[in-house]
């Protein structure tokens, strides 16, 4: 069987398209959509998302202003920063890369950014509203996922759809969205986690299987039922001697011998990862959007 392989490249395109009209119409109304992004520490993977970041909005014509701290930076500082950021009418999103260094609490800065600034969607705010069905900022992966398979009009409602993982960037906000009784989603959910005794049980079961575990290839061909769609959302870097960097970037899933089981299955890089930063690009212009208009939310 050949697998679609679901281009991470051509969905985001496509997303970054729509939102030209939506950028030009801002402007017009004399407001430039603006993010403002805070890394604490030197964290290598953190500065490339940063960088690539700034590089979308950048190319969009989207303000954005990265703001880069030592990683001995105290909670106070930080506080700080977030209430000036929060106030700040250039910026219409404000987000703190994750995850921070460890005497920093997370929950506090999630708790600190404004629900109508938080283009992560990880204020339980936000995260509430997305369980009630209401409108909320979804989290970029999870929203990215849905638009994924939108885009590719793989259906999801009746279906099965097991999540590996349970994290609160990914694997939670996705569950939450599968379930809903909407357009693109309406599944059964299933989702797996460490305490899970037998997870290939349940991936067997799975007709959309939903990895974001965070472990290198650890979903192997014996996992999967055959013609399920397979969507990775892992991202390690694992040791490769035949690279000149020395690493090479693998997702959750052993790709090669996946492949010939699905129908449909998003490669790593080239996958989700590109869509995490089309719909962070795409909440900021909702977040100016909903700020120029004054709308609140029902
Ligand atoms: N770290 C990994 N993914 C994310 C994300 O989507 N947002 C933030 N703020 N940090 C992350």
């Amino acid at each position: 069987m050949e697998a679609k392989i679901l281009s991470g490249k051509e969905v985001a395109d496509s997303v970054l398209e729509r939102l030209k009209g939506r950028i030009a119409r801002c402007k017009e109304q004399g407001v430039t959509p603006g993010l403002a992004v805070v890394l604490v520490g030197d964290d290598p993977a953190s500065q490339v998302y940063v960088r690539n970041k700034r590089r979308a909005c950048e190319s969009l014509g989207i303000l954005s202003e990265t703001i880069l701290l030592p990683a001995d930076t105290d909670q106070k500082t930080l506080n700080a920063l977030i209430d000036k950021l929060n106030a700040d009418p250039r910026f219409h999103g404000v987000l703190v890369q994750m995850p921070l260094p460890k005497h920093l609490d997370e929950f506090e800065i999630t708790l600190r950014i404004l629900p109508e600034k938080d283009v992560d969607g990880f204020h339980p705010e936000n995260v509430g509203r997305l369980i009630l069905g209401k409108e909320a900022f979804l989290p970029c992966t999870p929203a990215g996922v849905m638009e994924m398979l939108r885009y590719y009009d793989i259906g999801t409602s009746g279906k099965h759809v097991v999540v590996v993982g349970r994290s609160n960037i990914v694997g939670k906000p996705m569950v939450n969205l599968m379930y809903q009784r909407l357009p693109g989603a309406n599944a059964t959910v299933t989702v797996c986690h460490t305490g899970t005794k037998d997870i290939t049980e349940h991936t067997l079961q799975a007709d959309i299987l939903i990895v974001a575990a965070g472990v290198p290839e650890m979903i192997t061909a014996d996992m999967v039922k055959k013609g399920a769609v397979i969507i990775d959302v892992g991202m390690n870097r694992i040791p490769d001697a035949a690279k000149k960097s020395g690493t090479r970037l693998v997702g959750d899933v052993a790709f090669d011998e996946v492949k010939d089981k699905s129908t449909a299955i998003t490669p790593v890089p080239g996958g989700v990862g590109l869509m995490t930063i089309a719909m962070l690009m795409q909440n900021t212009v909702k977040a100016a959007e909903e700020q120029l208009n004054r709308k609140k939310w029902q």
